[in-house]
């Protein structure tokens, strides 16, 4: 008893130090926004936008709540691989839907890409091709985080299509890999200007969705993760029975479907899945940022909402560059070309040249 008061006075203590700390940054609730975005891009050409964008992903969630996990998931990689630039959304591009030589564990729901093309189908039917797939994108995971349970927040507008794939390499490259050790992760996305406490703040993203047993194992076997609950590593091991075995679980134990704080309080009970979820709480830099989420789930939304804009900023095109994609999953080029000399033929004048 007088062990548990003790940590718990030490985990007050802590957090009172802590939110005093964060709260410098977080005072001014929005990161300054990057030129040519705006918090009401759509106003006058598309009042309904963010209605439109709800309303889907409501029925979507009732069909399988999956699908949350699934667009978060594909938001991070948009934005991470080239920029916000729906990149991640081409078919053939090295995570995209249809793609054939993505590594297995950049698994992204199929079904999550069904999802935004339908939504996309709908902007375009109520307002006309003016509203691009990244920005959908943007949306639907902030969507996806609102509808679980978590923060609702602002998303700035004005995001352009990509007209250029995420090669496989640009993808192994930019995204972090499962193994990581915190500090390698700091590195890695200080490359994209976000810091350690931005990096915990979207690590919350996996308070919910599914990892598959390929990039957990290596922890189980041959030797288990010394930083892993041993009740933990037993359900682990029954749900893999060997490595890279053929499964799937959740990412957190506690409310895997709901999106709320709990995945730091995993970590802080030696209940992370991945070991770059894990070392989070065994690094010295990143542990106390860890516990005063896991302690405080306001400071947590705070604090994923400031982080979750400035990662949907990164590499954005805007203005004149990129397109409007009529189609998520292709880029307009070959089929404006095509629609271009149908509509000359049928012109009686292209026929006089
Ligand atoms: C910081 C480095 C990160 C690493 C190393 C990482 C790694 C992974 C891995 C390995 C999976 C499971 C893939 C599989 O086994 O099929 C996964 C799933 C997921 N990740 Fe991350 N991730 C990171 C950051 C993020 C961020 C920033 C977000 C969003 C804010 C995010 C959201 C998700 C979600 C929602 C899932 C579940 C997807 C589903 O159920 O379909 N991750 N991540
Ligand atoms: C991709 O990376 C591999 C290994 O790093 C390299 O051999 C290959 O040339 C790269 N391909 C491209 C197109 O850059
Ligand atoms: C995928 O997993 C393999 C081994 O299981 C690893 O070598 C590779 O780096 C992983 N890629 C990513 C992007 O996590
Ligand atoms: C996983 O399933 C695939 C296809 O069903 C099979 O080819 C593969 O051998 C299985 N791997 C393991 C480790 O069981
Ligand atoms: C939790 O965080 C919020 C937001 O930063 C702050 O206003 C509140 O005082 C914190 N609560 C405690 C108990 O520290
Ligand atoms: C969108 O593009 C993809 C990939 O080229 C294609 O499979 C799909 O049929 C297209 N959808 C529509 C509605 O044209």
């Amino acid at each position: 008893m007088a062990s548990t008061t003790s940590l718990i006075s030490l985990l007050l203590l802590s957090s009172i130090f802590l939110s005093s700390h964060l709260s410098l940054t977080s005072a001014q609730s929005t990161p300054p926004l990057v030129g040519g975005l705006s918090w009401n891009f759509y106003k006058s050409n598309c009042p309904k936008l963010e209605k439109i964008v709800r309303d889907e992903l409501k029925k979507a969630f009732k069909r399988d709540i999956g699908i949350a996990a699934g667009l978060l998931r594909i938001h991070f990689h948009d934005c991470f691989v080239q920029g916000c630039d729906g990149s991640v959304l081409l078919a053939g591009s090295a995570s995209g839907p249809g793609e054939q030589e993505a590594p297995p564990n950049l698994t992204l729901r199929p079904q999550a890409f069904t999802v935004i093309n339908e939504i996309r189908n709908k902007i375009h039917k109520a307002c006309g091709q003016v509203v691009s797939c990244s920005d959908i994108t943007a949306l639907a995971a902030r969507d996806s985080v609102f509808l679980s349970g978590g923060p609702n927040y602002r998303v700035p507008l004005g995001r352009r299509d990509g007209l250029t794939f995420a090669t496989r390499n640009a993808t192994l490259e930019n995204l972090p890999f499962f193994g990581s050790s915190a500090r390698e992760l700091i590195a890695a996305v200080a490359t994209k200007g976000l810091d350690a406490t931005d990096l915990v703040a979207i690590s919350g993203g996996h308070t919910i969705g599914r990892g598959n047993c390929g990039s957990f194992t290596a922890r189980l076997y041959p030797n288990q993760d010394v930083n892993m609950d041993q009740t933990y590593a037993n359900n682990l091991k029954r749900i893999c029975p060997a490595l890279n075995s053929n499964g799937s679980t959740v990412l957190d134990i506690r409310s895997p479907n709901v999106f709320d704080n709990k995945y730091y309080v995993d970590l802080m009970n030696r209940q992370g899945l991945f070991m770059s979820d894990q070392d989070l709480y065994t690094d010295r830099t990143t542990r106390p940022i860890v516990t005063s989420f896991a302690i405080n789930q306001t400071l947590f939304y705070e604090r994923f909402a400031f982080s979750m804009i400035k990662m949907s900023m990164l590499n954005v095109l805007t203005g004149t560059q990129g397109e409007i994609r009529a189609n998520c999953s292709r880029r307009n080029a070959a089929r404006t070309y095509v629609t271009t000399l149908v509509d000359e033929d049928q012109e009686g004048k292209s026929a006089s040249f």
